[in-house]
């Protein structure tokens, strides 16, 4: 069957077109037309080949999607070695590395060309004539594995060249890579269809790319930098600089690091490594280091290679975010809500710029979904002021005498028995305030910062408080004398005199403070701010029924029901008599509830357009706090439309109802205010 002319053409330019979105879409991150549009395109272009399939080729983005699974890899010979690169650990490494480049050319003062080194792995891509004909893994640097069909389907390797005279051979070299949004999304949905997780984006890229099924490697999101070039043969690619030749691989396409730059000197390397060390963390893909090398081609062949590194550049490492260590034991720790969380006392190691020690597992099913052991040997993470994490398991370095983790039944501090309620991922110790743990935890929370903030009062000093039985409860804070305190072990009269100041400063407070510090289950410092400003007086917050505190926007049933609780227990009631009596005072405010009695309660508002005054939040607020109810659409239900400026259909809607509409002055006068 002859294929129309016109046909030809079409799929030509569906493909540019399509590409062309690609590009916009996944490279630049920044697309020109909605995503219903590329659907069309692309249905367009994958009916044609289907109708005529003479016209299928290898460089149509049709065929992106993977094809069916190898047997094995193919070996591929690499026509240049791929090598490796010197690394450096210190500012004298570089400096020393600066100074044999500047020997070695008798030279004074050398640009050089510096990019972050990516974490992920090295491939090859060969274009004949522009298109893309084969792709290779590094393997040993001279012999790779043939994934020309896994690379296809990563959307940012271009299939062809964007030029119209391309070289008639290229050979692009860079990184192929997960970003770490992908590689969120990836282990979310491992997690889901409960399969095993990746470490890190590496461990996830290198998974991927590795598929005898390359239909399984165009469903995970895969990325690539290119950072240099290998064989070339014709074409006009720049032959004088790095920097050039990279600005021409952008040209055809390719994603190049945007943070690439180009520096004179160990000043210029040195700032350079400071500047993207304080970004690692707000980068979008991994990376372990900068590579920095001299811009200058011409020179970069002069200076050559040593053994199987080239002199001309150098990898200067960061600091490594994962180090493998030991898991020494799972001890239990005690919060302040009674929740016992496993904690990892691990062998110390180095890693992210600390000595890391413990590392929290945050629950059992957390244990078992990672099968961490005693016994094990663990990667652990540290990435920026993160929390250390254990990220998985090194299966194969498991001890025989590795022994699973069982929480305990009774609770490690008082002895009391631990419950885990069944919705609940946390085993709990019953205890409340009895148990010692808890006290403390309650202690500390009472006088830290955004609390009553008692300066002085750490955790070393609240141990021994509570420990020799000084204090029970925040309210024995408030009858400690300088003398009790100088008693205890090592503390010193100055600074026990500083803690009696502190406790006594604390006295003067503001109700939001004293709410939350009263650590409340489910009540943190928004949820304490909202409450004080709802009920005004704590005595009003004491009173009110779960009813009535979830007329305070944000408060739900579950968080009533906590406040509800914690006021009927008698003991807590008792503390905060007693701290009242001690001196413990805040201004009261006047109280935003009258809802039993307001005139709007239970009535159901629809606000629309902008009013005058009052944004949307503040509008809203008003109405709910004198028990209004404020709903998003109009319905025969609705007792008001409060309408702004530009209205919109709601209030044609309430017109058409006949619900009354109010401006914001109505609204004002309505609310009494
Ligand atoms: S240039 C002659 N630039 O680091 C070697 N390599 O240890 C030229 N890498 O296998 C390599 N980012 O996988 C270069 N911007 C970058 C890099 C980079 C990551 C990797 C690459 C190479 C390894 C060398």
């Amino acid at each position: 069957m002859k294929i129309p002319a016109q046909v030809i053409e079409r799929v030509r330019r569906l493909r540019q077109s399509v590409e062309h979105h690609n590009y916009n879409y996944y490279a630049l991150a920044a697309p020109t037309i909605p995503d219903s549009e590329y659907d069309k395109l692309f249905a367009e272009l994958v009916e044609l080949e289907r109708r005529y399939p003479q016209l299928v080729s290898l460089d149509s983005p049709s065929q992106r999607v993977g094809s069916a699974p190898l047997k094995e890899f193919a070996q591929v010979v690499h026509r240049i070695p791929m090598l490796s690169l010197n690394n450096a650990f210190s500012d004298d490494d570089i400096i020393a590395f600066d100074r044999r480049v500047r020997e070695g050319l008798e030279m004074q003062d050398i640009e050089y060309s510096v990019e972050p080194k990516f974490d992920g792995l090295a491939i090859s891509l060969a274009y004949e004539k522009g298109q893309l004909v084969s792709g290779a893994t590094r393997g040993d640097g001279y012999t790779g594995e043939d994934v020309t069909a896994n690379l296809r389907t990563v959307s940012v390797i271009p299939l062809r060249l964007a030029t119209r005279k391309p070289p008639a051979l290229l050979e692009v070299r860079g990184e192929v890579l997960m970003l770490k949004k992908d590689f969120e999304k990836l282990n979310a949905q491992q997690r889901e269809k409960k399969e095993k997780e990746f470490a890190n984006p590496r461990n996830a890229a290198a998974g991927s790319l590795r598929q005898l099924d390359s239909r399984i490697t165009a469903r995970r999101k895969l990325s690539f930098f290119a950072y240099g070039v290998g064989q070339v043969k014709g074409g006009n690619l720049p032959e004088d600089k790095h920097n050039k030749l990279m600005d021409c691989l952008v040209s055809f396409r390719f994603p190049v690091a945007p943070e690439r730059q180009v520096v004179r000197g160990v000043k210029g390397l040195l700032e350079y490594y400071r500047r993207i060390g304080a970004k690692r963390d707000k980068l979008p893909y991994d990376i372990d280091g900068v590579v920095y090398k001299v811009n200058d081609l011409t020179l970069q062949n002069r200076l050559g290679f040593v053994a199987r590194a080239p002199r001309f550049a150098v990898a200067h490492k960061f600091p490594a975010q994962e180090e493998l260590t030991e898991v020494l034991n799972i001890e239990v720790s005690v919060g302040r809500t009674g929740v016992l969380t496993p904690v990892a006392l691990l062998k110390p190691v180095f890693v992210g710029g600390v000595t890391v020690s413990h590392a929290t597992l945050h629950n059992e099913d957390e244990i078992r979904r990672k099968d961490i052991r005693i016994g094990d040997t663990v990667i652990i993470r540290r990435a920026g002021d993160v929390i250390p994490e254990i990220v998985a398991v090194v299966n194969d370095k498991r001890p025989k005498t590795a022994r699973k983790f069982v929480m305990p039944e009774k609770c490690p501090v008082c002895g009391s028995r631990v419950v885990r309620f069944e919705d609940e991922a946390a085993a709990r110790c019953i205890a409340g305030l009895f148990c010692s743990a808890q006290r403390k935890q309650a202690l500390l929370h009472f006088a830290s910062r955004r609390a009553m903030d008692i300066e002085g009062l750490g955790e070393k000093l609240v141990d021994q408080l509570v420990d020799n039985a000084v204090t029970r409860t925040p309210a024995d804070l408030y009858k400690l004398g300088a003398a009790e305190l100088a008693d205890l072990e090592r503390m010193a009269e100055k600074s026990a005199a500083n803690v009696i100041a502190a406790i006594e400063k604390s006295k003067r407070t503001t109700l939001p403070r004293f709410i939350y510090a009263l650590g409340i289950r489910n009540v943190g410092e928004a949820t304490a701010k909202d409450l004080a400003r709802y009920f005004g007086s704590l005595d009003k917050l004491m009173q009110a029924n779960e009813e009535s505190l979830q007329q305070v926007p944000d408060v739900g049933p579950v968080v009533a029901q906590s406040i509800v609780k914690f006021f009927s227990e008698p003991h807590n009631r008792e503390v905060i008599e007693q701290l009242r009596a001690r001196g413990v005072s805040w201004q009261e405010g006047k109280s935003l509830q009258l809802a039993a009695t307001s005139a709007i309660s239970n009535k159901i508002f629809v606000l629309t357009g902008t009013l005058p005054h009052l944004a949307r939040e503040e509008a809203k607020y008003k109405i709910e706090a004198l028990g209004g109810k404020v709903t998003s659409s109009v319905s025969a239900k609705t007792d008001y439309v409060v309408a702004g400026a530009d209205p919109g259909s709601k209030l044609a809607k309430a017109q058409q109802l006949e619900v009354k509409v109010l401006d914001e002055a109505g609204l004002l006068k309505l609310l009494g205010s």
